[in-house]
């Protein structure tokens, strides 16, 4: 056996590391270790003893790279069965659930209404919660300075170039309702309409009952034909779709600019069952058997004829109410302050 297989036989068994390891190979095989060293000096040997050399030399070659690549085997197998005490896992443990969110509060109940509205034929739609005073006032038969924008208390956007010239449209406001959508889709000229438009809305106000941002939703109805019993009609399967079977309304007269007649809608009390008494006391949530709900009423001709629709050929319904308010009144939702819902307290959120 060449010495050289020797010596590097007895070099490995004191290397108990990689770097160790690599120190020999160096020394033994790398381009300037012994063994290179050992084929160079062949070329000096008298031609007789070279080919006798050579097939020596690389007889201990492959020796040599065999030593060493099972002493480096043995450092690569003692790594991955160290990896097995300190990088496992009990596949059989029942595993960590991962945290799971929930849709808001309002988010649900808009999705609730689309759907109970989709059921007998309405189609939602949207319209900017940043719109021209056009769509928000004045085609409402609402012009600038009546005293009737005094409900609506109107956010006006920062007036920019375009909006501080008051063209044809008026300024740019944060809609105060969702009614800016009526003459919108009245202008798409697609007759009859029944849709649905759910979309935020902005007032200067913040009580326990308002708060400057909030959610409508409004309906609306145009075909040959409509009278206040087919607006009662809708009310009421809303009413009970999403209060409950045994819930109606009743149609109060009030007064809203863009409908004629106008109604306020009322809806009979959860708590006391219509007859504003509990136990013989006077119930404490509606005081009457009523709860209010919102607005609704046979739209103006004039709306329509803002939207290029001939009032003398169709008729129209309308109605529109806040989201929150909405679910405020449902059985079982006890909200003391409106604003709650948008304080962002998981505390109060996750409960529903
Ligand atoms: N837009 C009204 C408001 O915010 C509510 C309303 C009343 C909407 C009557 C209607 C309607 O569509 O017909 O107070």
């Amino acid at each position: 056996m060449n010495p050289m297989v020797k010596e590097l036989r007895q070099a490995l068994t004191s290397v108990d590391d990689e770097a160790g390891l690599e120190a020999v190979r160096v020394e033994f095989l790398g381009r300037k270790g012994k063994l290179a060293e050992a084929m160079k000096a062949l070329a000096g040997l008298p031609l007789k003893d070279r080919k006798g050399e050579g097939a020596e030399l690389n007889a201990a070659k492959q020796e040599m790279e065999s030593l060493f690549d099972s002493k480096k085997n043995s450092f690569e197998h003692k790594k991955s069965s160290g990896l097995a005490n300190t990088e496992w896992i009990d596949v059989t443990l029942p595993g960590v659930a991962p945290a799971e969110g929930h849709l808001h509060l309002t988010t649900q109940a808009i999705m609730e209404i689309e759907d109970i509205f989709a059921r007998v034929g309405f189609t939602r739609v949207t319209a900017p919660d940043v719109d021209w005073d056009w769509y928000a006032f004045e085609s409402l038969n609402i012009p600038k300075d009546h005293p009737a924008r005094d409900n609506w208390e109107t956010f006006f956007a920062a007036p920019s170039e375009a909006s501080a010239k008051e063209g044809r449209l008026g300024k740019i406001v944060l809609t105060p309702h969702t009614s800016n959508s009526q003459v919108r889709e009245l202008e798409k000229g697609k007759l009859p309409i029944r849709m649905i438009n759910v979309g935020r809305c902005y007032r200067r106000q913040s009580d326990v009952s308002h708060i400057p941002m909030f959610h409508q939703f409004e309906g609306f109805m145009v075909d040959k034909g409509l009278s206040v019993t087919h607006l009662k009609g809708v009310l009421d399967y809303f009413a009970k779709a999403f209060f409950g079977p045994t819930r109606v309304t009743r149609l109060r007269p009030h007064h809203f600019r863009f409908t004629e007649p106008s109604f306020e809608v009322d809806i009979s009390c959860g708590v006391c069952d219509g007859t504003g008494l509990v136990s013989g006391d006077k119930c404490r949530l509606c005081k009457s058997g009523w709860v209010e709900l919102g607005g609704a009423g046979m739209t103006h001709p004039s709306v329509l004829e803002a939207g290029g629709v001939d009032s003398s050929v169709y008729s129209a319904f309308a109605f529109g109410w806040g989201v929150e308010r909405t679910l405020m009144m449902r059985d079982g939702i006890h909200i003391k302050d409106i604003r709650v819902l948008y304080q962002n307290d998981l505390r109060f959120l996750n409960q529903f």
